[in-house]
């Protein structure tokens, strides 16, 4: 409890020096996100398009691989008939080995 008082307490203090700040040096009320305008990630554009022809994408999360067993499996995806040229296959294999990576072993 006492812990939640110091936090509002802090928090007023920062908000009235903010205030002070922003008199003292006039900036943009609400800075741009760092992101905003910032387009999706274009290898989820990919799997989304080139990879829903055949199948739902609850196939692609569900199962989890490392890098060397996404690489095979979109390499057989490709011969399957997946649309994806060498450059948009290696964007598709490292987005999906950092989204759905093999849960370590243990
Ligand atoms: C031309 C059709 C087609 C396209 C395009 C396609 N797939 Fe598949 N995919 C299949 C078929 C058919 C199966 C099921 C047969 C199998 O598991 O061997 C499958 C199965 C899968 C599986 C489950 C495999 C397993 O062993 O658990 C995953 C994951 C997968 N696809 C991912 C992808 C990804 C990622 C892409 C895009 C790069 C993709 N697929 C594009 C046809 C396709």
């Amino acid at each position: 409890m006492r812990r939640i008082l110091i936090a509002f307490a802090v928090a007023g203090l920062s908000a009235t020096c903010g205030l002070g700040l922003a008199q003292a040096q006039p900036q943009p009320a609400t800075p741009p996100a760092p992101d905003a305008g910032a387009p999706a990630d274009p290898a989820l554009a990919l799997v989304k398009d080139r990879c829903t022809m055949c199948h739902d994408t609850d196939i692609i999360a569900a199962t989890p691989r490392t890098a060397t067993g996404w690489g095979d499996l979109v390499a057989s995806m490709v011969r399957r008939g997946a649309q994806l040229n060498d450059d948009e296959k290696a964007q598709v294999v490292a987005y999906l080995a950092k989204t759905y990576p093999a849960p370590a072993a243990d």
